[in-house]
């Protein structure tokens, strides 16, 4: 007897297909997934689940699916799922690492170079016909080459972003609880400092950290005091790792020149005041989202689930 699996949100239809070769499966389909009455209702049969970094998964879902054996992230974070809750449970917890580094880090340059040169803010401009022809100070922003960039957190995808940086012949630092070993500071040129010093001496701030008590607000209002008037700031992480309402804040007072964030406190919910300013370019979490990505995201999360549930130790555990 095939195993039921519950799919919260639409999946890539190859990844669908394989799940229902090996699985009874139970949703996939619906772009905007269950409400949590649902999923709870949906999951109490299932043995696994395939979520979204947008579901929670926590104690009162996971109370509600006696039979379930497995969760599978769609997602490399899994900040949205309680792994002690689980772990209590046995229920084993998969994410999706390594797959999604470089796309990431292209979004992350895509996003920086954005707001540096004020690229949404030109389009808007000129699609609405603005645009009466060449002028010496018309968006002027800020130039890349020499500067530093500052990365906080540098795992696998900080470091794609610090060889990326070459490129600009930026000087890169970093701040992360780990530290590279010298052959990998070496290679990527990349000199460790503390994170306050980091953020007082850096042009360029990009988060790379995830999520977990220790970064929550690690960007808090104190921090961005610290940091220098002219900088960017750029989020490509998660959320809740900036204080958002004080980067609103700084940025409407030009205490910072600019940020652009891919990641928001509430997604998909985001301070108003944001939506207001034109020194934020603001993208809808779309950091991982190329085709061959994301079917690489979902095929793994999919390998996972079934791996898990024909008793096997899945490649990408978490717990
Ligand atoms: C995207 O944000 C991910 O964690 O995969």
């Amino acid at each position: 007897m095939k195993p039921k699996v519950l799919v919260t949100r639409r999946l890539l239809p190859e990844a669908l297909a394989y799940l229902q070769e090996h699985a009874r499966v139970e949703g996939g389909k619906s772009r905007r997934g269950l409400t949590r009455e649902n999923l709870k209702a949906k999951i109490r049969d299932k043995d696994g689940l395939l979520c979204l970094l947008v579901d929670q998964i926590d104690r009162d879902i996971m109370d509600s699916a006696p039979r379930l054996k497995i969760i599978a992230n769609c997602a490399v974070g899994f900040d949205n799922i309680d792994l002690g809750e689980a772990r209590k449970r046995g229920i084993l917890v998969t994410n999706t690492p390594g797959v999604l580094t470089e796309t990431t880090a292209d979004l992350t340059w895509a996003l920086i170079l954005a707001t540096a040169r004020k690229i949404p803010q030109s389009d808007r401009f000129t699609r609405n016909k603005r645009f009466r022809g060449w002028e010496l100070d018309l968006f002027l922003g800020k130039e890349l080459t020499g500067k530093r960039l500052g990365i906080i957190g540098m795992g696998r995808i900080g470091m794609a972003v610090a060889l990326r940086a070459r490129t600009f012949r930026m000087e890169v630092v970093y701040f992360d609880p780990c530290r590279l070993t010298p052959q990998e500071e070496k290679t990527l040129k990349a000199a460790f400092v503390p994170l306050d010093n980091l953020l007082a001496s850096s042009d360029i701030i990009t988060i790379h950290a995830s999520l977990h008590p220790g970064t929550y607000h690690l960007i808090s209002a104190e921090n961005l005091r610290l940091m220098k008037k002219d900088a960017i700031l750029v989020n490509v992480a998660r959320g809740p790792i900036v204080d958002e309402k004080a980067l609103a804040r700084a940025l409407a007072r030009r205490q910072l020149w600019g940020a652009g964030l891919d990641v928001y406190e509430k997604e998909p919910a985001i301070q108003p005041e944001l939506l207001r300013l034109d020194n934020v370019v603001l993208l809808p979490h779309i950091g991982s989202a190329t085709y061959e990505t994301r079917l690489r995201m979902a095929m793994m999360a999919a390998r996972n689930l079934i791996q898990g549930l024909k008793g096997g130790r899945p490649d990408h555990l978490v717990v």
